[in-house]
């Protein structure tokens, strides 16, 4: 075998590798898209129509939840903090001069007539959207003695007001009614 012949075998034989990987490739790159276009239908049936959840709602149990604890459900895939308010987070809440607040809005807004101590609020910090803290003992509860997100510094008082930092308006108020004295349906 001449140097020449070996010189093209070589050459072949790279040529019929390059080959190979750019079909390995194509058939790859195929696969995907056709993995793609069959898990998108299944995806799609697995969405609740618009409609569905605009109507979801859901039924909370207030009975558990002691006096100065929290909890957090998700509703239509939001946050949900339900509060159960001591006497002290319920004077400081009606104590505050309204004059004072960014977006203005008496405790007796936030809150139903005579079920004052459960406060019911979207969970969402009103700047940007993090999930303030709050709802722990051991959180970090801001300078107003209610809930403080940490991403830019917002501080929320016990009524769920924004009181200092960049968050433009207070923590949202769900629709929410009380089916009996300890159950509630948000939504
Ligand atoms: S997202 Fe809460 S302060 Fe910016």
């Amino acid at each position: 075998m001449s140097e020449d012949d070996t010189k093209d075998n070589k050459q072949g034989h790279e040529d019929g590798e390059t080959r190979r990987d750019f079909l390995y490739l194509t058939a790859a790159a195929f696969g995907a898209v056709g993995a793609a276009s069959f898990a998108w239908p299944l995806i799609d049936q697995m969405n609740p129509a618009a409609d569905t959840l605009a109507l979801s709602s859901t039924e909370v149990d207030l009975a558990p939840i002691e006096e100065g604890q929290s909890i957090t459900v998700m509703w239509r895939g939001k946050p949900v903090f339900v509060r159960h308010r001591t006497a002290k987070e319920i004077e400081e809440a009606k104590a505050v001069d309204l004059t004072v607040l960014r977006d203005k809005q008496a405790d007796s807004d936030r809150v139903q007539e005579g079920k004052e101590k459960w406060l019911v609020m979207v969970g969402i910090c009103t700047h940007l959207g993090c999930v303030p803290a709050g709802q722990k003992d051991t959180d970090v509860k801001g300078d107003y003695d209610g809930w403080f997100c940490p991403c830019h510094g917002s501080h929320y008082d016990s009524s769920g007001r924004i009181r200092k930092g960049p968050a433009p308006t207070n923590l949202e108020i769900p629709e929410y009614t009380f089916l009996s004295d300890t159950l509630i349906k948000i939504g």
